[in-house]
C-alpha cells in the first residue's frame, strides 16, 4: 500500500482505564477453562514489552515521514499501543500476585528476545513490527468476530480485550504505511521479518503456555483442552 492509498480510518485515542476487581481471580473464559486462559495470560504478559517495542521502531524512523496524514496516524497508533500496555501491565502485576508468576519470566523473556530485533537497522526493526502488528490484527479480528469466543468470554475479559482489539483494527495499517513510505516495504525484507519474529517469539509463547498447563494446580479435561486449542 501506498500514501496515497492509506487507510482514510480515523485512528482514536481512547484513555481507557479498565476497571477490574483485584481481589478476586481474572476470569477469561466460561466454565474457567484454564487452556484458554492460560493462554490469554501469556500474552498479557508479552504485550507490554511488544508494544515498547512497536512503538520505538515507528519513532526511529518518524523523522523520515513528510505527510500530514501518516504523521497524525503515527502519533494516534503511539497513543493507542502506549494505553495497551499500561491496562495489560495493570492486569499482569494482578496476575503476578494472584495466579500467574511466571508472568514475571515472561515479560523477561519477551523483552531480551526483542532486545535481540533492536540490533538490527531501523528497517528492519520496523519490519519486524508490521509482522507482529499483522498477528495481533488477525487474533483482534477473530476475538471480534467469533460468536463462539463473545459467548464463551467473561465481561471482566471482554472490557480489556474487545478494546484492545478494535483499536488493532483501527491501527493496524500505521506500520506498514510507515516501512511502505521509507523505502523499507520489499518482499525479501518482509520475508527475513516474517521468519525472524516467528523464530524468536513463538518459542516464548508456546513454551510457557505449555509450562503453565504442566503445574500440578492446574487442572483440565480433554474437552477443555480441545476447546483451548481449536
Ligand atoms: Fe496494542
Ligand atoms: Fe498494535
Amino acid at each position: 500500500m501506498n500514501i496515497a492509498a492509506q487507510s482514510l480510518q480515523r485512528i482514536v485515542r481512547r484513555n481507557v482505564v479498565i476497571p477490574f476487581d483485584k481481589n478476586k481471580k481474572f476470569s477469561f473464559y466460561y466454565e474457567d477453562n484454564l487452556v484458554v486462559t492460560s493462554l490469554f495470560v501469556v500474552l498479557s504478559a508479552m504485550f507490554p514489552p511488544g508494544e515498547m517495542f512497536f512503538i520505538e521502531s515507528v519513532r526511529n524512523v518518524r523523522d523520515q515521514i513528510k505527510d500530514e496524514k501518516l504523521l497524525e496516524d503515527i502519533r494516534n497508533f503511539i497513543a493507542q499501543e502506549a494505553f495497551h500496555s499500561r491496562e495489560h501491565q495493570s492486569l499482569n502485576e494482578h496476575l503476578i500476585q494472584s495466579d500467574y508468576p511466571e508472568v514475571v519470566e515472561i515479560e523477561a523473556k519477551t523483552k531480551a528476545k526483542l532486545d535481540e530485533f533492536r540490533k538490527l537497522p531501523k528497517f528492519e526493526q520496523l519490519a519486524a513490527t508490521v509482522v507482529m502488528e499483522h498477528y495481533t490484527a488477525t487474533l483482534a479480528r477473530l476475538l471480534l468476530t467469533d460468536p463462539l469466543i463473545k459467548q464463551r468470554t467473561t465481561q471482566e475479559s471482554r472490557n480489556l480485550w474487545e478494546w484492545h482489539a478494535l483499536e488493532e483494527l483501527e491501527h493496524k495499517s500505521v506500520a506498514f504505511d510507515v516501512l511502505d513510505a521509507i523505502g523499507g516495504n520489499t518482499a525479501k525484507n518482509r520475508r527475513m521479518a516474517l521468519t525472524r519474529v516467528t523464530k524468536l517469539l513463538s518459542p516464548v509463547l508456546f513454551h510457557y503456555w505449555i509450562k503453565i498447563l504442566k503445574r500440578s494446580d492446574i487442572k483440565f479435561s480433554i474437552r477443555e483442552l480441545k476447546d483451548g486449542v481449536y
